[in-house]
């Protein structure tokens, strides 16, 4: 299994490039089964989630080829409605296939997503909405079946206690695209990246209006055909490299900053006292310790704060001078990278959903665990910004969301090296 070695404390200077956003690519990924001919996707992340859902695709009959960051999808062969455990598994975002299935096969049977590290992760809403459209549903061993004859429009909400969801907002609308007759949908999720699925589901020939509002207005069409897209950049990877400047004291250029979706995570570094620039080169990061406060942050749904920048957040605030709270209401239990962040010297105390951090002059390396993919990107930052020596454990989970990520930060100058078990078990073994 592979770590990351970081050697702290090394100002980040020079520039960055944002690959696409895994979050876009996925649902974009699913939806190119909906049509009759191929799709191809542009600025696609070489990363291991995107190949998962590739594998799932090609599971379920579709030809997938991916090269140089553009993935054809040819979904002629999709025949197969079952999307078993090993896959969903693997990856929760593999149920973005139920949509597609009841839509063109009128059948699905995928395996029921489990909770995570960052806590129960249901899919009710996501089941609430085939329902609606008209699907017989029914949870057997493990599976959710789902059958219908025809999908039929309906009106109904999808807001569920902790807001809109971005999961069930995206599969619900890709049953509705085939349904017949129009399809209301109340409490839609707001964010890009739903945006994003519903341009390249016009771009297919669909009948959708309401991008980026609560409410959602599809007409229901006979047939798709397959379309191109470019993938939007990614705004948590972009967040992240923020961060990494503002925590390094360093100063940095990020070519091309998805800046209109980032309102949130932008004036919070504001607040914090770092800078954020847009120059001619692109968005200019920057910033230094002796001139940071301390902050109160809360997730939200968008254009709120995004839970996937909580954890990067508070590897920042940890060594802010002064007390900072985190309220994580998306995903109450995503705290796991607090205690981690306290084996580097860090003071942060969770309770509730809330998570009271006491800043300290300094973070030391030390080795910590990856839990899961933002939990990683805050451990590496608290590695960029620690005394000596930090080994961050299990970075596969990074590899799900941040493509290159140590090479785009040795890019710029930090020292972060990808080790597997046996080359460290070697580096100890000549050092003794
Ligand atoms: C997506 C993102 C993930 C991000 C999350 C919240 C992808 C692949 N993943 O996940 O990175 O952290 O949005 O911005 O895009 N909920 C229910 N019932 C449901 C579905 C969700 O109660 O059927 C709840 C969830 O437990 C959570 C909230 O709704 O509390 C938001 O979840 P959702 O927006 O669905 O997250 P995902 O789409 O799974």
């Amino acid at each position: 299994m592979d770590k990351f070695v970081i050697e702290g404390r090394v100002p980040l200077r020079g520039s960055v490039w944002i690959s696409g956003s895994k979050n876009a690519t996925l649902p974009l990924m699913a939806a190119a089964l909906l049509a009759d001919s191929p799709s191809t996707l542009y600025n696609v992340p070489d990363l291991r989630d995107t190949g998962t859902m590739a594998d799932v695709l090609r599971f379920l009959g579709a030809d997938v080829r991916f090269e140089d960051h553009v993935m054809m999808i040819d979904p002629a062969g999709f025949r197969n409605h079952e999307a078993p455990y090993d896959m969903v598994r693997k990856m929760r975002a593999s149920v973005y296939v139920m949509g597609p299935m009841l839509a063109k096969l009128g059948r699905a049977r995928v395996s029921m997503p489990g909770g995570c590290a960052i806590g129960p992760r249901p899919i009710d809403l996501h089941l609430k909405g085939f329902s609606a459209l008209g699907a017989k549903m029914e949870i057997e061993h493990g599976y959710v079946v789902a059958q219908v004859e025809k999908l039929r429009g309906a009106e109904f909400s999808l807001s569920g206690a902790a807001g809109s969801s971005v999961g069930a907002t995206c599969n619900v609308l890709m049953a509705a695209v085939l349904a017949e007759g129009e399809t209301i949908i109340h409490g839609a999720a707001r964010e890009p990246e739903v945006c994003e699925l519903i341009a390249f589901l016009r771009k297919m020939g669909a009948e959708i209006e309401g991008a980026g509002e609560r409410v959602l207005r599809v007409r229901g069409v006979k047939s798709l055909r397959g379309a191109r897209h470019t993938i939007v950049a990614d705004r948590i990877e972009a967040g992240t490299f923020m961060v990494a400047a503002a925590i390094t004291n360093g100063d940095i250029i990020i070519k091309n900053a998805p800046l209109d979706h980032m309102d949130a995570v932008v004036s919070k570094l504001h607040e914090i006292g770092a800078r954020v620039e847009q120059t001619p080169d692109g968005t200019r990061v920057w910033g230094s310790f002796e001139n940071y406060s301390p902050t109160n942050i809360q997730t939200w749904t968008y254009p709120g704060f995004p839970t996937d920048m909580q954890a990067q957040f508070m590897a920042l605030l940890a060594l802010v001078p002064g007390t900072s709270i985190i309220r994580e209401t998306i995903y109450v239990d995503r705290f796991l990278h607090a205690a981690e962040l306290n084996r580097m010297g860090a003071n942060i105390q969770v309770l509730n959903g809330m998570a009271t951090i006491i800043g300290v002059p300094k973070l030391s390396g030390a080795p910590v665990m990856a839990s899961d993919l933002r939990a990683s990107a805050a451990l590496v930052l608290g590695g960029l910004a620690a005394e000596g020596t930090t080994v961050v454990n299990r970075v596969y989970h990074i590899d799900r969301g941040y493509e290159s990520i140590e090479n785009k930060l040795t890019a710029l100058g930090a020292k972060i090296t990808r080790v597997s078990d046996d080359e460290l078990e070697e580096a100890a073994g000549s050092a003794r």
